[in-house]
């Protein structure tokens, strides 16, 4: 299928699977994929190395702006992956960990913190043909995006998504404390005061709780022919 220069935006809920099925949409159609969470991961990742947020989620706001002018997250190609660099490293597995997992909402709920990914993003996203997943990239970076796409699927399948993820990082993950972080995740990214996770008006929503990828994929090819008038 001939897809034109857009974006496709792909918001929702944590562990919906966005980041798979971007990544799929990406190979796909041969656009570039772009994970909006790695951002707020390194981020996160840098203030907890640098004390600029401590055990119980206060966070040194002015501490941590002035810290992100010299901060370089960026991503780059590492066997046909992009892959997060802080500088010269690869900070992709520690940006996954519960550790950085369990404080990266808060992190995400600063203004100051929102204004420097958005940045980001727009310059990755200049170029068009690109996939963006995260949680107000139709909304808040690119709400002009051509294809906005909203994922949900029932906190159970979620959690065991996430349960599953975890466990072949080789952590140790417990079911529980996987449910409470992810609710509270939910809850955090939902009722923020900026850029709260919401569904863009115009987005197509995708219940994935017993979809597979083949069918996932199948609906959004109907999706974007439907929108431009691709026959096939
Ligand atoms: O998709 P993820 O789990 O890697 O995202 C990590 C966190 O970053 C998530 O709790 C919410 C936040 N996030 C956000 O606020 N806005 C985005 N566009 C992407 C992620």
């Amino acid at each position: 299928m001939l897809v034109p220069d857009i974006i496709i935006a792909v918001d929702g809920y944590s562990s919906t699977g966005k980041s798979s099925f971007a990544k799929l949409l990406a190979k796909e159609f041969s656009f570039l994929y772009l994970d909006s969470g790695a951002l707020y991961r390194g981020v996160t990742l840098f203030a907890q190395e640098n004390g600029f947020i401590s055990a119980d989620n206060s966070i040194d706001v002015p501490g941590l702006e002035k810290g992100m002018e010299s901060l370089d997250l960026h991503f780059s190609n590492v066997d046909g992956k992009n892959v997060l660099f802080c500088g010269e490293r690869n900070v992709e597995k520690e940006i996954r960990s519960m550790k950085v997992s369990s404080q990266v909402s808060p992190i995400a709920a600063v203004a100051e913190v929102r204004v420097f990914v958005d940045r980001k993003l727009r310059e990755a996203g200049a170029s068009k043909r690109v996939v963006m997943d995260g949680r107000d990239i139709g909304t808040t970076v690119f709400p002009n995006a051509e294809i906005k796409l909203f994922m949900t699927a029932s906190a159970e399948v979620r959690a065991r998504r996430r349960f599953d993820e975890l466990q072949a990082k080789g952590e140790n993950p417990q079911m529980e404390e996987v449910m409470k972080n992810l609710q509270e995740r939910d809850y955090i990214d939902s009722h923020r005061a900026v850029s709260p996770l919401v569904q863009a008006p115009d987005a197509f929503v995708l219940d994935n709780s017993d979809m597979t990828f083949a069918e996932e994929l199948a609906w959004v090819r109907g999706v974007i022919q439907g929108k431009f008038g691709i026959l096939e």
